[in-house]
């Protein structure tokens, strides 16, 4: 077991000329039982044409911070925001509803897990491209249905334009997905949220899905933020990985690091849990023992530290802040975060 000896410092989300800022995002929501601290002290940047892969169990804030982000989560009602959110240097969470709207339909698009609620079902595809790019970019007419038939023609929907006349519940799940990636892109939007876009989809057309989105990534060169609880999607898809752990990130670090050398125990336990095609079937796989803390009342100190095997004293006093790993020289973006108090090391023999 080694101790960090690096000097805690604050993640600094203004390097390198970023498209999205957010800075220690808080999202509250008032439940009878008492304030939910759905998202707890979130920050990151995104550069220009960076997909990011935020992964985490379920209750995790997940969706409650890819809604933040795009501002349709506001202090107000139940909910009550607190941090920054700078797109392009503009301030989400302080925008009136019409500024907000102008920013949908032109800066950020986003797409939800289940493609049926996205959709009105009484509106046909065409209507709901048409209607969309009336709003924001003033195309009427036949511009309209010939800019729809190039969004459809855009995410490989066969006969775009016979399909321009057809009610979502004539269209396959995937079909409906890829209706509802075109809608979010009308716009050339800068930066798009994929929230779990595939969980509602069966095994081979998630794969389509995901490729697709990755795909329309590199051509259109927007950046990605997509949301997943399933490390696996966002393996080979996205550059960084952001952990999320109740509310927060545990690690936050280029893919290919993350995966190669995770320092949160949290981290390792969730590749431990993934199958691996060598391991005969009778080998028990690795999975992560016990349930994510109340965010009503969480924990003191580390909140994975009642799951953690190398959870230790000082673990349980003040939550562990995001510190770099050794390699300080490396610049922003390329640098790997992580918030433990002894992390996984090469020397400890299973890395914990
Ligand atoms: N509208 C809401 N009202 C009350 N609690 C909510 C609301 N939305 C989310 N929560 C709570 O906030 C926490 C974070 O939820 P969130 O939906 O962001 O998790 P997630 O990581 O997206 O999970 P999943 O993988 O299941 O989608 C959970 O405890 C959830 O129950
Ligand atoms: S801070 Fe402590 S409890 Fe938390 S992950 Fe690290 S070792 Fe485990
Ligand atoms: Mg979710």
């Amino acid at each position: 077991m080694t101790t960090t000896t690096t000097e805690p410092v604050e993640l600094n989300p203004y390097e390198e000329d970023p498209l999205l800022v957010v800075d220690a995002l808080h999202t509250e929501i008032m439940t009878p039982r008492g304030a939910l601290k759905a998202v707890d002290g979130v920050t990151f940047s995104l550069r220009q044409g960076e997909t990011l892969g935020v992964v985490g169990e379920s209750g995790s804030g997940k969706s409650v911070m890819g809604r933040t982000v795009m501002g349709l989560y506001r202090s107000g009602g139940n909910m009550n925001v607190s941090g920054q959110v700078l797109l392009e240097g503009e301030d989400i969470q302080s925008m009136t509803a019409r500024e907000l709207r102008r920013v949908w339909g032109s800066k950020v698009g986003m797409v939800f897990q289940d493609p049926m609620t996205a959709l009105n079902p009484v509106k046909k595809i065409g209507t709901h491209l048409t209607e969309t790019l009336k709003e924001h970019s003033k195309l009427d007419g036949k511009a309209a249905r010939n800019r729809a038939e190039e969004l459809l023609n855009l995410v490989g929907i066969p006969e775009p334009r016979r399909r321009l006349d057809q009610f979502p519940h004539e269209m396959s799940g995937g079909m409906r997905q890829r209706v509802v990636i075109a809608i979010a892109l009308a716009n050339n939007p800068r930066l798009l949220i994929a929230d779990e876009p595939t969980t509602a989809l069966d095994v081979t057309v998630q794969k389509q899905i995901l490729d697709l989105l990755q795909r329309l990534q590199a051509e259109l060169g927007m950046a990605v933020i997509l949301i997943s609880h399933n490390l696996g999607v966002v393996a080979g898809r996205a550059d960084r990985v952001g952990v999320m752990y109740a509310g927060r990130f545990a690690e936050l670090a280029p893919a290919k690091q993350l995966f190669a050398d995770p320092r949160h125990h949290y981290t390792r336990a969730l590749l431990a849990a993934i199958p691996k095609l060598e391991q005969p079937p009778h080998v028990r796989l690795d999975a992560i023992e016990g349930a994510p803390p109340n965010m009503v009342n969480p924990p003191h100190g580390c909140r994975f530290a009642p799951r953690c095997r190398a959870a230790q004293e000082d673990c349980t006093h003040v939550p562990p802040r995001l510190v770099p790993t050794d390699q300080s020289n490396l610049m922003g973006h390329k640098r790997h975060w992580y918030a433990c108090y002894h992390p996984v090391s090469h020397d400890t023999p299973g890395g914990e």
